[in-house]
């Protein structure tokens, strides 16, 4: 039985960027649809801890928060997306307050409340508004709340898209969206949505890597879709790696908080040495890419498979206070953090790059556009600064609302759309390949794509990449769509952008470091690395 959905807005993802404009547009009384993957808080927004950055204290300033940005970010911001956003830091704390989220507050010195402040790195400035250390979950589950509450939000969780649907047209773009084919993996059955405008919030491609930070949603499947539909995508080469996820057997993703570091914690080896001061004057709150790559030194010159996080000097009650479910988790792992150093790894962290977007969220294509972590707006540029991420997906998600609403007034009508057509495929036989499939990529993206690159190793990348897309096309072709499947098929792209951008830039900078150009090109203007697909 055919079956489309006609609809004014459709967002795909339902993180801090899609929810947030899923709730403004509401507001507007446009009705909406939000996609989710898997459960609506399968979301990176979900597990972010240290909290969104914004200046709140009286010695701090806006124009020290953009230089701090334009710091970590290595040469390669854009100065005006920096300025546009970080001014829009204040407000975006408050709207999130009006939508019911809690923030960890302090009393100050004349017995007011004020928020409390987190440090992380590469911030001059205490800046980062928390909820203790679990920020991603107080802002998830407020704005999850409302949307179910709203009568104008259509929440979707189990909703996969499988590919964006594009109509020609006369103007520059030569291309408007016109809806997408998405898998009901409850029902298992691809459906059609018709939209007059269509939002990726799909989050980043952290996947990619067999170690990362990010939940399994974080595929890349935004930059595959947008590629594919006929976009331009932007600085993948900078995947950012966290320096402190936690190393134990049992616990491959959860990351210890950049806010342990900011409180006083010292990244140590196994005899209680100290080594950042070795790699920057700022030591443990150096920008991430400088102490991540220190940590990737530091274990590779002396063959270690982890380097040690070390708070237990403070106080055990401050410790419990602040970090509460960093202690919990890791005592429930046999980790007393007030008494032990952590051990810790550096995983895959953040896409700096994505979907490449103009200040009102924009893509290429007329009426599709791209906001949160899948975008790639110029504010993070060659590194991006702690906590910066869920304020660019606040601010974006309220300029893609502005820009949506006056583009809704434009466009006339729905159009019809051909429903999927499964006439030629038939069901798998051998879902095994997938699973192998899956992680010899995630393995050799580690191996030869991570923190220190090499011209050979990203060659030897490429040609892997490229057997294991025949290969998938060749599935693709044949069989019916499975979560599984579309995941890797998004991922060998995303896998293929990266190495493709990587090898494009013949210098190190920010979170791109190659041995064979080990130093920073001055002699031209830092430049954006911008692919273009085939139209
Ligand atoms: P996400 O929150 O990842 O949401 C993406 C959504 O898209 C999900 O709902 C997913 O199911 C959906 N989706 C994806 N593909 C599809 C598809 N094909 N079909 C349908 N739906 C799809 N940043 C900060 O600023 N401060 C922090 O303290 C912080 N801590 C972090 C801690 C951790 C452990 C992690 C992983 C990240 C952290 N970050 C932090 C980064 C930040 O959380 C993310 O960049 C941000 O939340 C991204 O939000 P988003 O809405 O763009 O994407
Ligand atoms: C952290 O709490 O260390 C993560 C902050 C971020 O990724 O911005």
């Amino acid at each position: 039985m055919p079956y489309t959905r006609k609809l004014d807005v459709l967002i795909i993802g339902s993180g801090g960027a899609g929810l947030t404009l899923a709730l403004k547009l509401a507001e507007q009384h446009i009705a909406v649809a939000v996609l989710s993957k898997f459960a609506l808080t399968s979301s990176s927004t979900y597990y972010a801890q240290g909290g969104i950055s914004a200046v709140f204290d009286a010695e701090d300033s806006i124009e020290s928060h953009i230089e701090d940005t334009l710091d970590a970010g290595a040469g390669l911001c854009n100065p005006d997306i920096v300025r546009l956003t970080v001014t829009q830091g204040k407000n975006s704390i408050e709207w999130l307050r009006t939508q019911g989220v809690v923030f960890t507050e302090e009393e100050n010195a004349s017995g007011q409340t004020q928020l409390h402040l987190n440090r992380e790195g590469g911030h001059s400035h205490r800046r980062v508004v928390h909820s203790d250390d679990a920020t991603g979950k107080a802002v998830s589950l407020s704005l999850i709340e409302r949307a179910q509450q709203h009568p104008n939000i259509q929440l979707l969780e189990h909703h996969n898209v499988v590919e964006l649907i594009t109509a020609a047209t006369d103007d520059a773009n030569g291309k408007r969206i016109i809806g997408a084919y998405v898998l009901d993996s409850q029902e298992n059955k691809v459906k059609t949505f018709a939209a007059k405008i269509v939002v990726l919030a799909t989050g980043g491609a952290n996947m990619a890597y067999i170690y990362s930070t990010n939940p399994h949603s974080s595929t890349g499947d935004g930059i595959a879709l947008a590629w594919r539909a006929g976009c331009r995508i932007s600085n993948m080469e900078f995947m950012q790696f966290h320096p402190t996820c936690l190393y134990h057997p049992e616990a491959r993703t959860f990351l210890i908080s950049e806010a342990l570091r900011g409180e006083g914690a010292k990244l140590v080896l196994k005899d209680g040495s100290s080594f950042m001061e070795k790699f920057d004057a700022r030591g443990e709150l150096a920008p991430r890419d400088i102490v991540a790559r220190a940590i990737d030194h530091e274990m590779k010159k002396r063959g270690i498979d982890c380097v040690y996080l070390d708070i237990s000097h403070k106080p055990a009650d401050f410790i419990r206070e602040h970090f509460p479910t960093i202690y919990q988790q890791c005592l429930d792992y046999g980790i007393d953090i007030t008494q032990q150093p952590i051990p810790v790894v550096p995983a895959a962290h953040y896409t700096c790059g994505g979907v490449l977007t103009d200040d009102c969220a924009r893509t290429d294509i007329s009426h599709l556009y791209a906001i949160g972590e899948v975008a790639c707006t110029g504010l993070h540029g060659a590194n991006r600064m702690a906590s910066n991420s869920l304020l660019e997906c606040l601010v974006f998600a309220d300029r893609a609302c502005a820009d949506i609403l006056q583009q809704l007034a434009t466009i006339a009508s729905i159009p019809t759309i051909r429903d999927w057509d499964e006439s030629q495929v038939i069901d798998s036989d051998e879902e095994v390949v997938v699973a192998h499939n899956w992680s010899e990529l995630r393995h050799f993206m580690w191996d030869y794509v991570g923190i220190v690159r090499t011209d050979k190793r990203l060659n030897r990348a490429l040609s892997r990449v490229e057997l294991l897309k025949k290969e998938i096309a060749e599935y693709y072709g044949h069989f019916r769509v499975t979560s599984d499947l579309l995941e890797l098929r998004n991922l060998v792209i995303v896998a293929e952008l990266i190495i493709r951008c990587a090898q494009q830039r013949k210098e190190s900078r920010g979170l791109h470091y190659t041995l064979d150009y080990p130093e920073l090109n001055q002699s031209t203007p830092p430049k954006d690395t911008i692919l273009t697909p085939h139209r």
